[in-house]
């Protein structure tokens, strides 16, 4: 893509305005969070998403008076971010998105670019080499070479910004953010997007960290198949506005994602049993463990219920469980975590 910026209000102003320290960056396939300030505290959002548009007088003028970002070459006009959703719905598309399944997606060719456009307008340059944290992934199937990647491409962008930048677990970032008061020994869950993360965390150590890769996007696109629907962007929507898993579902896209729902625990519940069943020895804890889970893809009513029913459905489970929680606030938990990672980095 031609390098190209045309910003009529300005680089967003929500990254010159801060001053620079620690920094978390949750990179998401569906979202990109920061989290940073005095205490982690101050968090802000952009959809990790982007809406090419010919390029054309009308369309620019539009942008321009809506005071929308985007980036510009010969053939078109790129709009990128919370923005996007608006300009989808508005062009009756679907926005594209530069990560799949967790990832930077080979498949798209703007991917990089337009990851490193949202970053820009989301963290100010460092002053000082801060310490950034960003998450990543954990191995599972079809994440190996391609996260080395993936971690590789961001960590230079980051540096490139002037921080010292760390990758972090997804799943740990979650233990860091929610399990201060266990000394950060429990497991922390991420049902996200692309993706689902989980890690097994002692005393701050993750011992047992991997990915399944299924998460909101298999849900919509399994439910959008099975119901014959061509636009996934609908079911989406549907399930997060009225997805209620406590409660019998009343008419088939609502059964379609109750099952798709239970489809996705069942798998994450069998691959965590099984990492522990080859895992050998684990530290010992006196204690039993908590589970807390976040991520958007946990927010419907009735899901931790549901969670926890069939985790603790098969009888023993490999550790001994305390309880089993939802995130303090879930679509911000592994940035705040990979916030306290960065500020424990730069003690
Ligand atoms: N209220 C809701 N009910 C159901 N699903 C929701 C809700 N809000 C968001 N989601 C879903 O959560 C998913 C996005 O979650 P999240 O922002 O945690 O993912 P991400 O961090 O960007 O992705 P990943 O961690 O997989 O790379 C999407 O599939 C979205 O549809
Ligand atoms: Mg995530």
């Amino acid at each position: 893509m031609e390098e190209k910026t045309q910003t009529p209000t300005g680089p967003k102003t929500e990254a010159t305005e801060v001053k620079t320290g620690p920094v978390g960056l949750d990179i998401g396939t569906s979202r990109i969070v920061v989290a940073d300030g005095p205490d982690g505290g101050r968090t802000r959002t952009q959809l990790n998403a982007f809406v090419p548009v010919p390029v054309s007088e009308m369309a620019e003028n539009m942008l321009r008076q809506r005071g929308m970002v985007y980036e510009k070459n010969c053939k078109n006009l790129y709009v990128y971010g919370n923005d996007s959703d608006f300009f989808a719905s508005f062009l009756d598309t679907d926005a594209r998105r530069p990560m799949s399944e967790g990832l930077i997606n080979p498949r798209e060719e703007h991917s990089q670019q337009m990851i490193q456009r949202i970053i820009s307008m989301m963290v100010p340059r460092a002053k000082k080499s801060d310490v950034l944290c960003f998450s990543v992934p954990g191995k599972g199937d079809g994440v190996s070479g391609n996260l080395v990647y993936h971690e590789a491409v961001l960590k230079t962008y980051l540096q490139s910004l002037g921080y010292n930048a760390k990758a972090i677990n997804e799943g740990q970032a979650v233990v860091f953010s929610e399990l201060q008061d266990e000394n950060f020994t429990g497991i922390g869950v991420s049902f996200g997007g692309g993706m689902c993360n989980v890690s097994v965390s002692f005393m701050s150590m993750p011992m047992i960290t991997f990915s399944i890769p299924r998460g909101g996007d298999y849900i919509d696109r399994n439910v959008a198949e099975v119901m014959g629907e061509s636009n996934t962007t609908k079911v989406r929507l549907f399930k997060e506005e009225k997805l209620d898993l406590s409660r019998p579902p009343k008419d088939e896209m609502t059964g379609a994602l109750h099952i798709f729902y239970e489809d996705l625990m069942r798998t994450l519940i069998d691959r965590l049993r099984s990492e522990f069943a080859k895992s050998g020895q684990l530290p010992k804890v006196d204690r039993p463990m908590a589970v807390v889970l976040a991520g958007g893809t946990a927010r419907p009513a009735g899901f931790l219920q549901k969670f926890e029913q069939l985790l603790r459905a098969e009888g023993d489970f490999p550790v001994h469980l305390s309880d089993v929680r939802l995130a303090s606030d879930p679509l911000t938990a592994t940035a705040r975590g990979c916030y306290i990672a960065a500020l424990s980095e730069t003690k």
